[in-house]
């Protein structure tokens, strides 16, 4: 079955496209909810679209703070501004993690295309002390051997975000504009034009 991409995606696309030549333009921030309800946001890589999805796809360190948080609240935001085309996408949705113990076998090939993509001082930093925690000093445990490129180590997580909502604003045009889609329960995206 041919997947149809929802019109967001091409507004996307040609925001990714035409800032293609800078690499800070695949960075977003991502929010998730503390276990207290308060927000939590830090930027992250944009490691493209699970195939025939629009689940986008993130690196991220099992150990790491929004791991904990999104296995409680799997609510989420995405805010990504593209300088170059003057345009905001803001997207709710819902986070899932994919670790070493999933046995889905698409999502744990997804999990492993992911890590053969990466480089080997990304790969690196899955097996330095655990993050958040009080600095090392033994410095010899920041320069790992370093680990196999086909199997992911355990630490190692693909995090899928399910977008229900796409906010998306141009600054160009007088007016800017700025559109609002919406996920159906049928699969399919609603566009409504709203003031900026
Ligand atoms: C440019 C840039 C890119 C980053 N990319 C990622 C990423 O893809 N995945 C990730 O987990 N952290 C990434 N980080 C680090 C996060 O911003 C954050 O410091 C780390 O994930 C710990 O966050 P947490 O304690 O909220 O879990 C990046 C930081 C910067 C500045």
């Amino acid at each position: 079955m041919v997947y149809k991409l929802p019109e967001w995606r091409s507004h996307l696309a040609g925001a990714l496209h035409r800032s293609r030549a800078k690499p800070h333009s695949r960075y977003f921030q991502l929010a998730t909810v503390s276990p207290e309800g308060l927000p939590k946001n830090r930027t992250v890589v944009f490691r493209g679209f699970l195939q025939s999805s629009n689940q986008i796809q993130i690196i991220t360190d099992s150990r790491s703070d929004k791991v904990s948080q999104i296995a409680q609240q799997p609510a989420g935001e995405i805010c990504w501004y593209f300088s170059k085309t003057r345009e905001q996408f803001r997207f709710s949705g819902n986070l899932l993690l994919i670790d070493y113990q999933n046995n889905n076998s698409e999502l744990i090939d997804a999990r492993q295309a992911a890590w053969q993509k990466i480089s080997d001082n990304a790969r690196s930093q899955f097996a330095w002390p655990k993050p958040g925690t009080t600095r090392t000093d033994n410095l010899n445990l920041f320069a790992p051997e370093i680990p196999s490129d086909q199997e992911p180590l355990s630490t190692f997580c693909l995090l899928l975000f399910t977008p229900h909502q796409v906010d998306h604003l141009q600054l160009r045009g007088e007016p800017q504009n700025r559109c609002l889609y919406h996920l159906q329960s049928n699969g399919d995206w609603t566009i409504e034009h709203i003031n900026p």
